[in-house]
């Protein structure tokens, strides 16, 4: 396999608005994250992942981009962004920059001038449909609620977005458009940045013709006919190598909807595509559908069993590791356990995230086990995605009550409040109060008092960190996976030459009894770590709730 410094890097999500306001705006900025660069070095980051900060209206926080050349004025400016690619490579970190083209912001210059008139230059930027007002194209729905089609009287035309209207879909098909993403690439990399994490870029291609999904009534997700189009292969290669291939960088994309198989097409290693995916069959074990709130009961096994499945037929490609992000609720609130054992579950997540093979990915404040937060009243949310279903259920009949109950599980601001810095007022994030309320948890949750305890959740992944970038088994080790049926235990190998990891999960709240099977049988083992602070090898033992226990040693052969 070949060595890749991505594939040995440990990544670092910045919610920039969330993360650190530095000049009394309530708002995170650019300088912010500058002054929390020897936080983020001490942690062990090696690259940091910076959601957007281009010009944006903000009607989705920065995912609407209406110049892809400046920075929003809230975040700083051009020379802020100069100054942190600087910074950050002084300290030894890369800078990611996330990468928003499958649609822009209605604001964007482009799109101003396309509704403007049919024959105008930008109208093929994006995907127009004649029709009669209130007979829409087809049965898409938004991933925001509501047609994914929306009419311009003045043109007599639909236009397409698939997220916010708006947020309209850019057209692929015209080779202007490809060349214009090139460009912006090369911008942002002669600036100096280490790479992209392409927003939704699966979704780039859609099927001729639009057709509706067969056999439906009302609005539903269409994705079968948007997301890994006919032609978004030949895309992503043309904008390697017309670009990306030039520089050493690393790229990973946000593919929902995607198999191992269909990864492959994406990230193997022969492609020319990406080197790396975030798939999205982890984050649905706990819905039915594919439909994100449509919930059902946790399943730790099913977690497991995907999580699995992923490392076996990842073969000839990478994976990226994570249990949560700026779009999904707090790890610990949703895979562990955010009361009684917050500590132990979320060292014990992280060390899944940690000793798997794939590049791990952290989101902001998952280093101090932040959790979920449940606000009391729909208008205390900020998410367009929230707030849109809030009323889209209530005008369907549904009770308020069970729809704040959804919410409250399952909501993206859970992982949008504020970074907990400390137990100053606001949580050190800000002087003044924030755009987005502070977790009241902050006084006990916080980086300050964190940091002063050896024995801390950031400890722990400092700990990690550090491990890994001292054992290549964790990078480039095989997986070989252990008691499959277990429904408590998750259990695998990483093997590199006569060096074997055996990692030891409980993924439940109750003890378990665990062996290393006979048939592994290892020289000088010791503890490679444990959340439960155990210090000597064992074979057997009693795993406590959500117990971490790893060893090392040589294979005996
Ligand atoms: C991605 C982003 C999400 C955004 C959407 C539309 O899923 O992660 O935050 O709302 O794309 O750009
Ligand atoms: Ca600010």
């Amino acid at each position: 396999m070949e060595k890749k410094w991505w594939k040995e890097s440990v990544v670092y999500q910045i919610y920039p608005k969330s993360f650190q306001d530095s000049n009394g705006d309530g708002i995170g900025d650019i300088p912010g994250i500058i002054s929390r660069l020897d936080y983020l070095a001490e942690l062990g980051a090696d690259v940091l992942w910076l959601c957007p900060v281009y010009s944006s209206p903000n009607d989705d926080n920065g995912y609407d981009v209406s110049n892809y050349r400046d920075i929003m004025p809230e975040f700083g400016t051009l020379a802020d962004i100069d100054l942190l690619i600087k910074k950050a490579h002084e300290k030894g970190l890369k800078i990611v920059m996330d990468l928003i083209v499958n649609h822009t912001s209605d604001e964007n210059p482009w799109f101003i001038e396309a509704r403007k008139s049919k024959d105008n230059p930008y109208h093929d930027y994006y995907i127009w449909k004649d029709g009669e007002k209130g007979v829409l194209p087809n049965n898409w729905e938004s991933h925001f609620s509501g047609p994914a089609w929306e009419y311009v009287d003045e043109l007599g035309q639909y236009y397409l977005h698939i997220f916010s209207k708006k947020q309209p879909d850019l057209n692929w098909e015209n080779e202007k458009v490809r060349k214009e993403v090139v460009e912006i690439c090369r911008f942002w990399l002669e600036r100096g940045i280490d790479g992209f994490r392409m927003d939704t870029i699966n979704f780039i291609s859609k099927v001729p013709g639009f057709p509706s999904v067969p056999g439906k009534s009302g609005l539903v997700r269409g994705h079968d006919f948007y997301m890994n189009g006919p032609r978004v292969h030949e895309y992503l290669h043309g904008l390697y190598e017309s670009v990306l291939k030039d520089y050493d960088i690393m790229t990973v994309g946000e593919t929902p909807n995607v198999t191992p198989q269909i990864a492959l097409q994406y990230v193997g290693e022969d492609r020319g595509e990406l080197n790396m995916i975030f798939q999205f069959e982890h984050m649905l074990v706990d819905s039915y559908d594919g439909g994100k709130w449509n919930l059902i009961p946790m399943d730790l096994f099913r977690l497991k069993e995907i999580m699995s499945k992923w490392q076996k037929e990842m073969d000839g490609g990478w994976n990226s590791l994570f249990l949560n992000n700026h779009d999904q609720p707090r790890m610990v609130s949703r895979f562990g356990d955010d009361g009684k054992f917050r500590r132990e579950s979320a060292c014990m997540l992280a060390t899944m995230l940690h000793t798997l093979k794939g590049t791990p990915y952290i989101y902001q404040g998952e280093e101090l086990g932040m959790t979920n937060i449940a606000l009391d009243s729909i208008d205390q949310y900020q998410d367009i995605q929230t707030i849109n279903f809030y009323h889209d259920q209530l005008e369907k009949g549904i009770d308020p009550e069970k729809i704040m109950a959804k919410i409250h599980y399952r909501s993206r601001d859970n992982g949008r409040t504020p970074m907990q810095w400390s137990d100053e007022e606001n949580a050190g994030f800000s002087s003044v109060t924030p755009w987005f309320g502070v977790n009241p948890n902050y006084k006990t949750i916080n980086a300050r008092q964190q940091m002063n305890d050896s024995n801390s959740i950031f400890h722990y992944y400092q700990k990690l960190i550090a491990l890994r970038k001292k054992n290549p088994v964790v990078v480039y080790g095989d997986y070989k996976e252990y008691f499959e049926d277990s429904h408590q235990l998750y259990a695998y190998s990483r093997t590199l030459d006569d060096t074997c990891l055996f990692v030891f999960l409980n993924l439940t709240g109750s003890d378990a009894d665990a062996a290393i099977p006979e048939s592994l049988q290892l020289e000088d083992p010791s503890v490679y770590i444990s959340n439960y602070g155990r210090e000597t090898f064992t074979r057997s033992l009693k795993l406590a709730p959500y117990e971490a226990y790893v060893v090392i040693g040589k294979i005996r052969s």
